[in-house]
């Protein structure tokens, strides 16, 4: 970026994250420079809104020397399209989870490493502000903390989302952003994860088309190294059309923590009751807007790792591993790809 330019951008899937992206760092005071999706259509929408030019192959989009690439395509082609970006010269911001493979997730991190560039996961709730909430009052209710979390949804209207080979279903798509946030507010990466796992959209038309249709319900326990416990139920595989729910409790020895993701949380403790209800805020946004100042101005790094996103993908594959095996699956056992972990999963 030459001395009072704007940084230059480019845009890779142009669906519902990619268009966000594109608006947002424009907002930023980015240069849009090209946005790509094999769907001119779309690619034409999100570059017409920001200025810049549409393309339905990234390699036209990469001749154009972007400092910056926002990665928005179906999870199984983030490495596809972050590595040669990496290569080309330009810091990626990938949308989360990471990759669906591990092997996958470690050549990104190498290219950048090779590079010499920024690779940063959009695990965005950490600028959500109930991230920073939901870590003051747990730290107020003592640890350990044994926490529940319900995250429940009809199935997806995006059917990738339930495609193992897509988007890697909830256990992947979803709970990372859990497994992400538990990192921070349990101490760390769990030890050990247990699950169990289930297909409530078995017999739903909806989904009957997918051959390699991904868990999408499961009862998973993770232990954390400072003793605290945490306890999920995940769902995707509900009627279609039932309202998304996610609800978090965390019990510790100085207090109870309920949560109502993203809008509510509250904190009773032997003070009385703090409740904290959200402003409203657009934490895409001010992902987007923190990168940037990263990146021209060097302001302190926010944005999660590429490490975080491995993390969080461990995490993803220990519990499928879990309900395949049936067996608990200590998290470094979790170092390299099983050979498809859905399928045995649901064999
Ligand atoms: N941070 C979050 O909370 C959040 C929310 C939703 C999705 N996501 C993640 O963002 C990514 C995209 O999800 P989405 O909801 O925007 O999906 P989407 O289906 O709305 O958009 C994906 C786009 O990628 C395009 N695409 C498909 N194949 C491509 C290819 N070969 N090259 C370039 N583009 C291609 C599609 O045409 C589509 O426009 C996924 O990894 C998803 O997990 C993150």
């Amino acid at each position: 970026m030459s001395a009072g330019e704007p940084l230059r951008v480019a845009v890779i899937g142009a669906g519902d994250m990619g268009a966000r992206h594109a608006r947002h760092w424009a907002a930023a005071g980015a240069r849009v420079v090209a946005v790509v999706d094999p769907d001119r259509t779309r690619a034409e929408l999100a570059a017409t809104e920001t200025g810049a030019t549409a393309f339905t192959d990234a390699s036209e989009a990469f001749e154009l020397a972007p400092e910056a690439v926002s990665i928005c395509t179906p999870t199984f082609l983030h490495a596809h399209y972050a590595i040669p970006a990496l290569e080309a010269g330009a810091h990626v911001l990938c949308e989360k989870p990471v990759a669906l493979k591990l092997s996958d997730a470690y050549a990104m991190r190498d290219a950048a490493a090779a590079a010499g560039r920024e690779l940063r996961i959009g695990f965005m709730r950490r600028f959500d502000p109930a991230f920073d909430q939901l870590l003051d009052v747990t730290t107020r209710a003592g640890t350990p903390l044994l926490a529940q979390a319900t995250i429940t949804a009809g199935i997806r209207p995006k059917r990738l989302m339930h495609d193992a080979m897509a988007n890697g279903g909830p256990i992947i798509d979803m709970c990372c952003h859990l497994f992400f946030v538990w990192d921070h507010v349990l101490g760390g990466q769990p030890l050990e994860a247990s699950a169990l796992g289930y297909t409530f959209s078995d017999g739903k038309p909806e989904v009957a088309h997918i051959r390699h249709r991904a868990l999408d319900s499961a009862l998973i326990t993770l232990t954390y190294p400072n003793g605290s416990v945490g306890q999920l139920q995940v769902s995707w595989g509900l009627p279609s059309g039932v309202e998304p729910v996610e609800r978090h409790s965390y019990v510790g020895p100085d207090g109870l923590v309920t949560v109502d993701w993203p809008s509510h949380v509250t904190l009773r403790d032997g003070r009385g009751v703090t409740r904290w209800r959200s402003a409203g805020s657009d934490a895409w946004k001010a992902e987007i807007t923190q990168f940037h100042a990263e990146l021209t101005r060097g302001a302190e790094q926010r944005i999660a790792s590429v490490e975080a996103g491995i993390d969080a993908l461990k995490t993803s594959l220990a519990v499928l591993r879990s309900v395949a095996a049936r067996r608990p699956v200590p998290l470094v056992e979790v170092v390299a790809d099983d050979p498809d972990p859905q399928e045995e999963a649901t064999a």
